[in-house]
This record gives structure tokens, C-alpha cells and sequence, in this order.
């Protein structure tokens, strides 16, 4: 590097054939554009060409200023935003550090050297970080494995991958995203911003190395700062959007099953709900509504009143959530196809003809979602689902999925690198498929953002006063500002109930807090008892859909006769139960960035044996869920992280024993029960189970709640719980002083306060004289019941001597 010019806020270097770009995209965040062989690559060099990301969220703010900080001879060194990035000008090596108040440079946060390019047309730019030994590293969307990906090459390349396994690489989502933590907790994060197909090599070719690997032209990295987990979390979210916040039913229980065959099916499988005592918010509509597989079309003969359906769903408390897949059947006269392609609105071959492959309608012709006009299409086609009063939908086969290429490589025009050999990777569109002038190479992984930002356009235009909810399975980093995600085909298996939790941690910590697997497993049969333990599992999940293969035994609730059938039935009751705070954690996580289901590590990241633990979640800072995950077991072992005590308080009923934090202790859970825990200091919002949801005002409210030895803090969000109407924000405090428990509550928001009947459970007092405020108190066996009157703002509670 030889030169380094300023352009507005951003900083140039570039030597003989390299552009490296320096800017601050925000206080905290530092990106850097690495640009080897820029000068064959860009006919702009030594300038970068402008860049629009379809990751990034649209109209952040504009960077901040970078100026020159203290350079040693032979280097560069710019200052901004908190951080202070370093560049040796003979090798290219950058070092990205933060900086104390003062202005003196603290700990690195990544070092990059060897940012160069390769002759090999899927790996054309590569480059590799300082992987320090004991770093671990979090995150990278939806991958197998342990949450600590260290070790792992990761490819990233939307995969249509039925069924997956223990061992899938890549799977159905692109978040080149990662949360590195050192040995002693600290956070930043590292994210590149390429849509190209992409590799990382997670320190496992070489220990000390994190390689990155792109088929573009570029890299274009971001360096977040942490310190906390949380704090990586919310620059991250800030950069690439936050996620809206879903309807209150979506968080309901859902059943699906692909080969429900008709309107009647439908209806019985919502009586048989209701008739076997069992909550339901919504039922999903497989490919077999449509009429031969033609998207935005529906079977006459066998959903005659789609309308009426709906309706009548609806009124037994139950949302239709219909699936909708990209390939558009090429059948002369079918009017989506006709106007796709009048409009020129397809994916075209290298060669300019509409590309043709096979999906459930076959031919079929694929919508080119990265294209603004295209999605405007798109989205007005939703007209059809809420002219009949759909307000959610689940996208599907978006990598996108194509079985087969309809004509051979040389009818389809099929040209370039790698022809006879890989031009296309997996089931999907070849590598020089063209969207606009962009190549599929390029656009892939990107695909389903554009087809879910339709979907949101479209239910914004011609739904407006509907909070949707809209479901994806494929989607890269930025993804969670238009869906939710669930994680594919996985299979009726306990390693693959396992397997749910690191993955769906992952994806949380890949800044998509809505994400969850089919509960049952979707391929192969399932047996009452995995499905008993996963609904007691999927307690925390974002959201709830049991789901099954066309080629597998029915997976209903009460399929599998009894004990099965009650031990569900409590499971989906507990978490009717815990709705309030699942609403809340739910709110939270679309202001505040943080998932509902987390890992341990993300509030205990000092705590090593925290920092691996997958077998259980926190639900917020408090709650601890610990499900048995395997079978014929009755007992498992749980680490209680951090150093405060927690207390059993198993299927969110009555406290039993409280334990010492940092510290594994052994949980008996026969098939009906969950392991769950409380922290001292927490109090979590519970109401009674119901049918269905309605709204998230509680009019029947309890709080579960464990003194610890300063007081105490819970939170509730209420709303409608859709539409985007008014909302109120509870916070719960306690302080301690002397012998006196003062617990009071503060609110803000503009939803008119709610008349209910509130109560209180509070454990970790050892005595109790009388309770100051409260309607009525009883006290016994170390538990504490408060009935609080209506309106109540405080409460006093004399804890005796001390
Ligand atoms: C895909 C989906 C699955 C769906 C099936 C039929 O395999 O992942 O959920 O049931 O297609 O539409």
C-alpha cells in the first residue's frame, strides 16, 4: 500500500493492485472493504464502486468520522467511533483495537493479514484473522454442531438439504456472523456482508486462523464492538435491522401437516383440538391447497370456500397460515406466469431465456426476488391471501429449491466456469443464472430476503392494520427484519430434538431471535414419547408448530394415546401459562436485539462451563429451562450458571428445592415433568392457559418471583397482541432495607392499565411478620402469597429479624 486518500468518511489505501477502504459505520463498528486485485477487478480502481447490501438494513445512519490517530513509522492509523484501526503499510496487516477514554488503544479485536486473491472462481478472495487459541466463536446462523463453532469449516450457500443430519453443511441460511468471546467473557463480533457464496474456516485447517473466503470481488467485513455479548448483539441488529414484532398468536401452539388433504381435514383437525382439551392458535396449509402446485391459486375441489374457511377458523380461535413457494408453474394461461414473465420478472439462463426448472410445479419458472420491481409484483400478489382474511404465511423452498434443470446445460445456455463439471451446487439454480445483470453466484443466498421483504410489503399495503407473521426457511444475515425462521426438514429423531437447542442459540445469536424447529421432527414417524419431551423442550421457542412429513405417521397431540396425550396437553398448557413473558422476552427482543430462548453463555459468558452448555436455555435473565432430551430417562443434570441461587420451580408450579449457582445439580423429571429454574432477583409474569390467545392484556396475572438479597425485577409487555395499536410497559422493582421488602410497580406506554386479579409467589424469604398493601397474605413452607389489589403501585412485606 502506498497511498491513503480521504473521500468524505471514508478512507482510501491502495498500493499496485489492492484497495483496502476504511470507515466507521457506527460508534462501536468499524468496517473495512478489502479489495485485493481491485485493479483487474473494479475498471473504478484505485476507487471502490459504490455498494448496495440486500443484508444491510436500508436507511442506517451515515458513517461516522475516522481521523488520524498515532502512527508508528510505516503505518497508518485512523481513530473513530470508539476504535482505532491500524495499518502496516508494506504488508497490508490491519489491527482493529478499542480505545480508552483517554484515547489510548485497549484490547485488539481482530487482527487481519494475507488478504489476497486465488485463482479458483468459488474462492476468489480470501483472508485470515488471528484466531487466539481459547477464543470461541458463536453464531454463523443456522450450522450443527456445538455453540462454539471453533473447529468447523462453514459453507455458506443456501441448501435445500431433506432431510439434514447431525453433519449438514451448509443448511438453508447464509449469517457470515460470528460472536468471538475471550477466556474471560468479552465480546466483539465479526461480520462479512457478502452475499457471494462464501466459506469461513473456523480456526480448523489452521488453529491460529479464522479464514474468510468469498466468490466475489471483495471482502467486506465489519468489526463490532462488545464488550458484552448483548452489547455485539445490538450493534449488529442496528446494522442489519431489527426484527418487527410477530402477532401474539404466532406464539401459540401450531400444527401443520404436509397432506392434510382438504378443507374438512382442516376443520376436524381443529375440532380434535378442541375436543381433546388442547390449546391452538393456528393450523399451516401445506402444498396441497393449491391447485396443481400453482402458488396463488387454490384447489376448488377440495378448499371450495377458502374464505369461509378462514373465517370459520378463525372463530374457533385459529389462525390459516398457508405456504407459499417461489417456483411459478410455466403453464401457458396461468395468469402469475403470465404477468412474471410479460414483466420480465424471471430469473433468466446465462444464455437470456427464462430459466426453467422443477420444483412441486414443474415446469417452473423463478421470480428474481433481488430485483425491487419483482417484489413489488410480488407483494401485490398477497392481495389474494388477505382479501380472505390471511394474516400469516410460511415461505418455503426459497434457497430457492430446484430439483432439476428442465433442458440440458447447452439448451439452457449454461456458459462460463465450471460448466460440465459443478454449475449448479446442490438442488438449486446454476452458479451464472442471471438476476439483472448479477449472477446467481452472487444473488443466491439473498434470494428469500427479497421474497420475504415482498411478503411484508404486501401485507403492509393491503393489510395494514395486520401485524403479520411471516415464516421463511431460507433468508441470509438481515432476514429476521422480514421473518421468522424454522430450521427445515430435520427428522423424528432424539439427536435431532438435541440438536434443536445449539442450533436455534445459534441462530439467536446470528441476530434472529424468532427461529424454531418442526416439533415431532418432520421426517420418519415419531413416537409419543419424543413428542411428549420436545413439546416440553419447545417450552421457549420463538414459536410453536408441530409438523410432518407427507411419508410419516400422523403426529397430532393425540396420536399416541395416553400418558402421552396429558403430558402434552400440560406442556402446551405451561406455556400458555408463561405467554406474558414470553411476550415480553418476544418485545424485548425486537428493541433490544436479544433472542427469548438464550444460551447460557450470552449472561454468564465469564462462566467456562456456561460458555458450552446447549442442553438447556435461559427464557430472559431469569428462567432456566432444562428438558430431558433423551429417551427412557427420568433425571437429568443441570448447570446452574453465574454465582446467584436458583430455585426449582419445575412445570412453572410450586418452588422446590433452591441451589448455589456455578454448580451442576441433579433434576428427576419423570415423563411429565420439566425441569425449570429461577433466579434470585427475578420475577416472571404468568396468566392462566386458555384455548387460544386473544390479546396480551392479562386480566389474570401471577408473578413467579425469588427474592434474592437485593430485591427483585421483573418486566411485562401488554398490548392487543396484533395490529399496532397501543402498549404498556410494567416494571417490577424491589428494593430491601433493614427488614422491610418494599416490591413496587412502574408503568409507561400509552394502553390504558389493565382491571385484573394479580397475585404474587415470591420464595427466598425466611420469614415473613405481615405484608403492608396487599389485599391478602399467606405465608407458608418458605412460600410467600400475595393477592395484590387492583391499582396497587407498592407493597411492603416485613421479613422479621434478621
Ligand atoms: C419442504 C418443507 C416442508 C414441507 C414440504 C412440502 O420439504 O421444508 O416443511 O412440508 O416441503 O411442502
Amino acid at each position: 500500500m502506498h497511498t491513503l486518500r480521504q473521500d468524505g468518511a471514508h478512507h482510501r489505501a491502495w498500493g499496485d493492485t489492492d484497495v483496502l477502504e476504511l470507515s466507521c459505520a457506527a460508534p462501536g463498528v468499524l468496517r473495512i472493504r478489502l479489495a485485493a486485485g481491485a485493479r483487474d477487478a473494479y475498471m473504478t480502481y484505485p476507487h471502490l464502486p459504490p455498494k448496495v447490501s440486500a443484508m444491510l438494513a436500508p436507511n442506517r445512519p451515515a458513517p461516522l468520522p475516522l481521523t488520524p490517530g498515532t502512527a508508528q513509522p510505516g503505518e497508518w492509523c485512523l481513530t473513530g467511533g470508539g476504535l482505532s484501526v491500524t495499518v502496516t503499510q508494506a504488508t497490508g496487516h490491519i489491527r482493529v483495537q478499542e480505545l480508552h477514554d483517554d484515547g489510548t488503544p485497549g484490547r485488539t479485536l481482530a487482527e487481519l493479514h494475507d488478504w489476497t486473491t486465488t485463482p479458483d472462481p468459488v474462492r476468489r478472495r480470501t483472508a485470515a484473522l488471528h484466531a487466539p487459541p481459547a477464543h470461541s466463536y458463536l453464531g454463523f446462523g443456522q450450522k450443527v454442531g456445538p455453540l462454539d463453532k471453533r473447529g468447523m469449516h462453514l459453507t455458506f450457500w443456501n441448501t435445500d438439504c431433506f432431510p439434514h443430519h447431525l453433519d449438514t453443511d451448509p443448511m438453508h441460511l447464509t449469517v457470515p456472523f460470528t460472536t468471538v468471546l475471550t477466556p474471560q467473557g468479552q465480546a466483539h463480533g465479526l461480520f462479512m456482508d457478502e452475499s457471494w457464496r462464501s466459506e469461513i474456516d473456523v480456526a480448523r485447517r489452521d488453529p491460529t486462523r479464522l479464514t474468510l473466503t468469498s466468490a466475489g470481488q471483495e471482502l467486506d467485513l465489519y468489526v463490532l464492538q462488545g464488550p458484552t455479548p448483548q452489547g455485539v448483539l445490538r450493534r449488529y441488529a442496528d446494522l442489519t435491522g431489527h426484527a418487527p414484532l410477530p402477532p401474539l398468536w404466532s406464539l401459540g401452539a401450531g400444527q401443520s401437516r404436509w397432506g392434510y388433504k382438504s378443507a374438512d381435514e382442516i376443520r376436524s383437525i381443529i375440532a380434535a383440538y378442541r375436543e381433546h382439551d388442547l390449546p391452538l392458535d393456528s393450523v399451516y396449509l401445506d402444498i396441497d391447497y393449491m391447485d396443481a402446485y400453482k402458488v396463488w391459486t387454490w384447489d376448488n375441489s377440495r378448499y371450495p370456500d377458502p374464505a369461509a374457511l378462514v373465517k370459520e377458523a378463525r372463530e374457533a380461535g385459529v389462525h390459516l397460515v398457508p405456504i407459499v413457494d417461489p417456483g411459478v408453474k410455466a403453464e401457458p394461461g396461468y395468469d402469475v406466469y403470465a404477468s412474471g414473465t410479460a414483466a420480465d420478472h424471471m430469473v433468466r439462463t446465462a444464455r437470456g431465456d427464462v430459466l426453467l426448472g422443477e420444483v412441486w410445479p414443474d415446469p417452473a419458472a423463478f421470480p428474481d426476488f433481488t430485483r425491487p420491481p419483482v417484489q413489488d409484483w410480488w407483494a401485490d400478489l398477497h392481495k389474494r391471501f388477505t382479501d380472505l382474511g390471511i394474516t400469516g404465511q410460511w415461505n418455503d423452498m426459497n434457497e430457492p429449491a430446484n430439483f432439476s434443470l428442465r433442458g440440458t446445460p447447452s439448451t439452457l445456455g449454461i456458459t462460463g466456469f465450471n460448466v460440465g463439471q459443478q454449475y449448479t451446487e446442490g438442488k438449486t439454480l446454476p452458479y451464472d443464472a442471471r438476476h439483472g445483470n448479477r449472477t446467481h453466484l452472487e444473488m443466491h443466498n439473498v434470494y428469500a430476503n427479497g421474497m420475504a421483504e415482498a411478503a411484508r410489503t404486501g401485507y403492509a399495503r393491503h393489510a395494514p392494520a395486520v401485524r403479520p407473521f411471516i415464516l421463511t426457511r431460507a433468508g441470509a444475515a438481515g432476514i429476521q427484519r422480514s421473518a421468522a425462521v424454522w430450521t427445515g426438514d430435520n427428522a423424528s429423531r432424539w439427536s435431532h430434538l438435541q440438536l434443536s437447542l445449539p442450533m436455534l442459540m445459534g441462530l439467536g445469536l446470528s441476530g434472529i431471535p424468532f427461529s424454531a424447529p418442526d416439533v415431532g421432527g418432520f421426517d420418519l414417524d415419531s413416537s409419543g414419547e419424543l413428542l411428549a419431551r420436545w413439546y416440553q423442550a419447545a417450552l421457549g421457542y420463538a414459536f410453536l408448530r408441530n409438523h410432518a412429513s407427507n411419508f410419516t405417521a400422523y403426529q397430532e397431540p393425540w396420536r399416541f394415546g395416553e400418558p402421552y396425550l396429558s403430558v402434552i396437553r400440560e406442556a402446551l398448557q405451561m406455556r400458555y401459562r408463561l405467554l406474558p413473558h414470553l411476550y415480553t422476552l418476544t418485545h424485548q427482543a425486537t428493541t433490544g436485539a436479544l433472542p427469548p430462548l438464550r444460551p447460557l453463555a450470552l449472561h454468564h459468558p465469564q462462566d467456562p462451563q456456561a460458555r458450552t452448555e446447549a442442553s438447556s436455555y435461559l427464557l430472559g435473565e431469569g428462567l432456566l429451562v432444562a428438558p430431558v432430551l433423551h429417551a427412557n430417562t427420568a433425571q437429568r443434570q443441570v448447570y446452574l450458571p453465574g454465582t446467584d441461587r436458583w430455585t426449582e420451580t419445575f412445570n412453572l408450579s410450586a418452588f422446590g428445592d433452591t441451589h448455589d449457582g456455578q454448580r451442576s445439580v441433579t433434576a428427576h423429571a419423570a415423563l411429565n415433568t420439566l425441569p425449570i429454574y429461577l433466579r434470585a432477583g427475578h420475577a416472571v409474569p404468568l396468566t392462566d392457559t386458555a384455548p387460544h390467545t386473544t390479546h396480551a392484556r392479562w386480566e389474570r396475572l401471577s408473578w413467579l418471583a425469588h427474592a434474592g438479597p437485593d430485591g427483585l425485577q421483573g418486566t411485562l409487555y401488554e398490548d392487543d397482541g396484533e395490529g399496532h395499536g397501543p402498549h404498556r410497559l410494567t416494571r417490577l422493582w424491589a428494593e430491601r432495607s433493614g427488614t422491610r421488602l418494599v416490591i413496587g410497580r412502574q408503568e409507561e406506554g400509552d394502553l390504558p392499565r389493565t382491571v385484573r386479579t394479580e397475585q404474587l409467589h415470591l420464595t427466598g424469604l425466611d420469614a415473613v411478620t405481615d405484608v403492608q398493601g396487599a389485599r391478602s397474605h399467606r405465608f407458608e413452607d418458605g412460600l410467600l402469597r400475595v393477592t395484590l389489589p387492583e391499582g396497587w403501585t407498592e407493597i411492603s412485606i416485613l421479613t422479621g429479624e434478621r
